[in-house]
This record gives C-alpha cells, sequence and structure tokens, in this order.
C-alpha cells in the first residue's frame, strides 16, 4: 500500500469497540477482542512498510480491571498468546517490542511471557511496538512523582523541570505521540497517556477497532498530514 504523506514518529491508537463489534454480530464481546488482534497486526504491517518508528496500543486501562471476571481472563489469554504467536514476525521485522504498564497487577505467568519477549527482542532496531497494559495517566504520573520526591529528599538542592519529569514517567524515552487514534466513536482519553498528550494531534473515527485495517490507518495518517502543528507559537 502507498505510503501516507507524512509519517509521524510514534503514532498511538486507543482501539475501542470490540464489544459493540461483537454484539453487531450477536457474539459475544471476546470474540470482538480476538478479531482485534488482527486490527493490531494490520497497523504492525503498515509501521513496518512505512518506516513508523513508534507505535503504541492502549490494550488494557486500570479501569477495565473492573469488567467481569471472565472477559478479563480472556483478554489477558488473549494478549499472551497474541505476543508468544508474534514473537518470530518481531524478529523478522525487526521489532521491539515492550509492554508498559502497572506490571504488579499482572499474573505471574504474564509477566514471565512479557519479559521473555521483550528481553528477546530488546535489540532489535526496526521500529518499536508498544502495548500499554493495565495502564493509566494517572497511575503513571503518580509513580512518577513519588520516584521523584524520592530523588528530592536525597537531593533537596535540586530542582526539577517538565522534562526532568518526564524521565520518571514509564514512557521514558520514547517521544510523545504525534498522532493519537480513538476508534468506535468515543471522543475522550480515558485516562490515557495524560501527560504525554500535551500537543499530540488527535483524530478520532466511528470504525469500530476489529474493522480498523491498513486504509483506515492510512486515512488516519492522511488526516493528520493535513493538521498545522504550532505548538503554541505563530507562524
Ligand atoms: C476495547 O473494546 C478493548 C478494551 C477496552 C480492552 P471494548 O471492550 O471497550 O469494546 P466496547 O467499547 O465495549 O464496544
Ligand atoms: C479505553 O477503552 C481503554 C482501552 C481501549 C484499553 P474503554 O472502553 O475502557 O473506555 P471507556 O470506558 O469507554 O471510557
Ligand atoms: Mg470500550
Amino acid at each position: 500500500m502507498k505510503a501516507p504523506s507524512t509519517i509521524p514518529t510514534h503514532v498511538s491508537i486507543i482501539m475501542d469497540g470490540n464489544g459493540r463489534w461483537a454484539k453487531e454480530r450477536g457474539k459475544e464481546r471476546v470474540f470482538g477482542h480476538f478479531e482485534g488482534v488482527e486490527s493490531v497486526r494490520a497497523v504492525m504491517e503498515c509501521c513496518v512498510e512505512w518506516k513508523i518508528p513508534y507505535a503504541s496500543f492502549y490494550a488494557f486501562s486500570e479501569e477495565n480491571w473492573g469488567r467481569p471476571e471472565a472477559e478479563v481472563d480472556a483478554l489477558m489469554g488473549l494478549m499472551a498468546k497474541a505476543m508468544v504467536g508474534e514473537f518470530d514476525n518481531f524478529q523478522k521485522h525487526n521489532v521491539r517490542f515492550m509492554v508498559l504498564g502497572n506490571r504488579a497487577r499482572l499474573s505471574a505467568g504474564l509477566n514471565a511471557t512479557i519479559d521473555k519477549i521483550m528481553a528477546g527482542t530488546a535489540s532489535n532496531t526496526g521500529f518499536t511496538m508498544i502495548l500499554f497494559l493495565s495502564y493509566s495517566g494517572k497511575w503513571d504520573i503518580l509513580q512518577a512523582a513519588e520516584k521523584m520526591a524520592h530523588d528530592l529528599m536525597n537531593h533537596p538542592e535540586k530542582s526539577f523541570d517538565a522534562e526532568d519529569f518526564s524521565h520518571y514517567l514509564v514512557t521514558d524515552g520514547i517521544p510523545d505521540p504525534d498522532l493519537l487514534i480513538r476508534t468506535s466513536g468515543e471522543k475522550r482519553l480515558s485516562n490515557y497517556l495524560l501527560w504525554q498528550s500535551a500537543y499530540t494531534e488527535f483524530v478520532f473515527t466511528d470504525t469500530l477497532w476489529p474493522d480498523f485495517r491498513k486504509e483506515q490507518f492510512y486515512e488516519a495518517i492522511e488526516e493528520f498530514s493535513s493538521r498545522d502543528r504550532r505548538f503554541g507559537k505563530v507562524k
């Protein structure tokens, strides 16, 4: 497929609408989650092809722990299976895979799988794929503040600016997203990258996540290409 006119450094996606997609077909919600994995794969292929350096996916929020146990278990199982299943593909396409979020809430088994895949792909340089798992923006800011407070206690003479603070976030070393796409018609952040999205461009689409494939991804990036990013300055 033809590359979009501008290639963002970091594209992030709030993958939403799996449940509704399944419901429309008279199926269980998890069926939508299954199909959603195919959309992740499609986006991943575009990133490799178009040389997008960073792509991140909001896969499970801290709030999502409040869903029925059966759905949470199915999602976690699906995530583990998808990661393991994609490992060869990651190597083939030189993809560095990362999971960011409150890892302490994940099961020991899932954490072991994540560690294995992250370690196995850590030196890949093609593109970085990040899965935000058990993540929330407020959690991230709080854990960063806690670490910064600790350093401040040990070095009371120091002063910290926004740039210093960002190094305590779990996204340290990863550029802030240029483009954030949310599917399924919802127009909110749902506690995603609150700090990191200060100057992000937002594209909202009514397409449900399992229907979001290469063409929709291309269109979202084309919309981003037409935006005038001023960062508070005058042209
Ligand atoms: C997104 O789809 C996946 C997760 C949040 C894990 P949803 O499961 O939120 O689907 P809808 O929004 O209920 O349709
Ligand atoms: C946001 O979707 C979280 C993820 C996509 C992982 P939700 O479906 O949980 O968000 P709300 O509840 O509609 O805000
Ligand atoms: Mg939803």
